[in-house]
């Protein structure tokens, strides 16, 4: 598994204003959609491309153009809808698809509840957005569900990232063809489960209280 973790000062200081909790929900909103389009530049750094030859006005010559199968972009319900506006802006070809998932009070494993996706992911490279990397459970749970599919990559996108989550997600990954990448990678997990410093519920946030 393979671990980028952004920095560059514009992203550090569009998340200083996302973690200030006086940041109301239509700043937030927008700074989400402009932090995603900012990390997808370095997510889609291996997307598959394909020669194309075309003319200038000047001469003929050779570009590239995203292969097929397009890559499939899939926001995890309901926080990482806010990432998926950001995402489609630098790859509007790209096909969508949706996972909801939810922690089993029970069971205390992620569970499935909505789940839009083509049956056969065979030969996709597929994205996966969730602006919270906490425990690390649904996210795992989501990039196992599309390797069981038979995606050939997957990257994963997410705002900020705890160290625990990033923990477990190499340990569930390892030797997959996995990437992740960060915004930031904060201090840690407190006792309820929130990454500190963080910036709070990030569906809350953007969505309000529901
Ligand atoms: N999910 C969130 O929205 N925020 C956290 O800090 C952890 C998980």
């Amino acid at each position: 598994m393979r671990v980028h973790v952004a920095d560059h000062p514009l992203i550090t200081h569009k998340l200083t204003v996302l973690r200030d909790k006086n940041t109301a929900a239509p700043t937030f909103r927008a700074l989400t959609e402009e932090l995603m389009t900012l990390l997808a530049y370095e997510a889609t750094r291996s997307v598959r491309v394909e020669a194309v030859d075309i003319e200038t006005p000047v001469t003929k010559t050779t570009g590239v153009a995203i292969s097929s199968p397009k890559p499939l972009v899939v926001p995890i319900l309901r926080a990482g809808l806010g990432m998926l506006e950001g995402m489609v802006k630098l790859i509007p070809t790209a096909e969508v698809g949706f996972l909801g998932m939810v922690r089993n009070e029970e069971t205390l494993k992620p569970d499935t509840y909505a789940e839009r996706l083509p049956d056969d992911l065979s030969n996709r490279q597929c994205f996966v957005l969730d602006p919270m990397l906490a425990t690390g459970g649904s996210l795992i749970a989501a990039i196992q569900y599309l390797l069981d599919r038979g995606a050939t990559d997957v990257t994963a996108v997410c705002i900020l990232g705890a160290p625990e989550g990033l923990a477990a997600l190499e340990k569930a990954m390892e030797g997959r063809d996995v990437t992740i990448v960060l915004g930031a990678l904060d201090e840690r997990l407190n006792e309820h489960g929130y990454i500190v410093p963080g910036l709070g519920d990030a569906g809350d946030r953007l969505y309000g209280l529901v």
